[in-house]
């Protein structure tokens, strides 16, 4: 009876039996060298958690819920944190299926920043690999998944069929509203992404966390890495500028990194310490708001 009690209401909003199911799905869509059809068989992909985890986020993510959302979150309330305590604070985010061979939170970040920074990028750019992911903390404080992780899509206009399982979009209530439908919607013609309110979820909180210290490039990368239908698809160009289309580029750089940098082994994580403690306190003071 108990046992019913406590997991009943988490599976309505938590669908997913871990929260890197999705990228792991992600992953798969993605995989290189999968052809546009096979790209296109993405449902059978998708086991029933991930498409019950879809038909949640597709349904429930409305303009009226991302704004709500935005102004709970994106003015910083929560207090100051350090990136260490919060990194620290993501890794809570235990995932129960084999703590044996999963990667932690933190290490999952480390495979993407050293990636980047075995290509020799720039200092900017290991540091936006190291924290993009951070905004995942959102599930601690109580969001639903759906709230925290997926592609996102602007909300407030028509939804693209290039967003994976757009059917499940005929759920949600901004299709019932004429004004939300048109092409550009509550949007003018290529207004710029800053001014598009896209679905709620880590990538914009994160954005905000970071947008006083890192360069506009790393900013891109960490408010739309979960744009796929836009970065990856080309779907939406019509409400992005010409600043937008070059950033873009930025964040299509930064994609592969996220995609195929995760493995099996434990990163070396006390010997590439130094380096990221240097590099974070380089960009960021060392509290800042969340
Ligand atoms: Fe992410
Ligand atoms: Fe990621």
């Amino acid at each position: 009876m108990d046992e019913v009690l406590r997991t009943a209401p988490l599976k309505e909003t938590a669908p997913l039996k871990e929260l890197d199911d999705w990228d792991d799905f992600v992953a798969t869509l993605y995989q290189q060298g999968k052809s546009e059809e096979q790209f296109r068989n993405y449902r059978t992909d998708a086991n029933p958690t991930v498409t019950e985890f879809y038909r949640q986020n597709h349904a429930q993510q409305t303009l009226d819920f991302v704004l709500k959302k935005k102004a709970e979150y994106c003015g910083l309330r929560r207090g100051k944190k350090s990136i260490w305590e919060m990194a620290e604070y993501l890794n809570t985010l235990v995932d129960e299926s084999d703590p044996d061979t999963d990667l932690s939170q933190i290490e999952h970040l480390l495979q993407t920043s050293e990636a980047i920074r075995k290509e020799g990028h720039p200092r900017w750019f290991i540091l936006a690999g190291f924290v993009h992911d951070l905004g995942k903390v959102l599930c601690l404080y109580g969001e639903p998944q759906w709230a925290v992780v997926g592609d996102t899509f602007p909300v407030g206009c028509a939804y693209s069929a290039q967003v994976v399982f757009p059917e499940f979009f005929a759920a949600n209530p901004d299709a019932n509203v004429l004004e939300y439908q048109g092409k550009y919607g509550i949007y003018e013609p290529h207004c710029g992404l800053d001014k598009v309110h896209l679905s709620f979820g880590h990538d914009e909180y994160i954005y905000q966390v970071a947008r006083n210290y890192l360069p506009e490039e790393g900013l891109y990368m960490l408010r739309y890495h979960s744009f796929y239908a836009a970065h990856r698809h080309g779907a939406y160009r019509h409400l992005m500028n010409e600043h937008d289309e070059e950033m873009f580029a930025w964040v299509r750089k930064f994609n592969p990194y996220d995609l195929y940098s995760k493995g099996r082994e434990h990163p070396d994580t006390q010997a590439i310490l130094p380096f990221y403690q240097d590099l974070v306190s380089e960009f960021f003071p060392d509290q800042i708001d969340w």
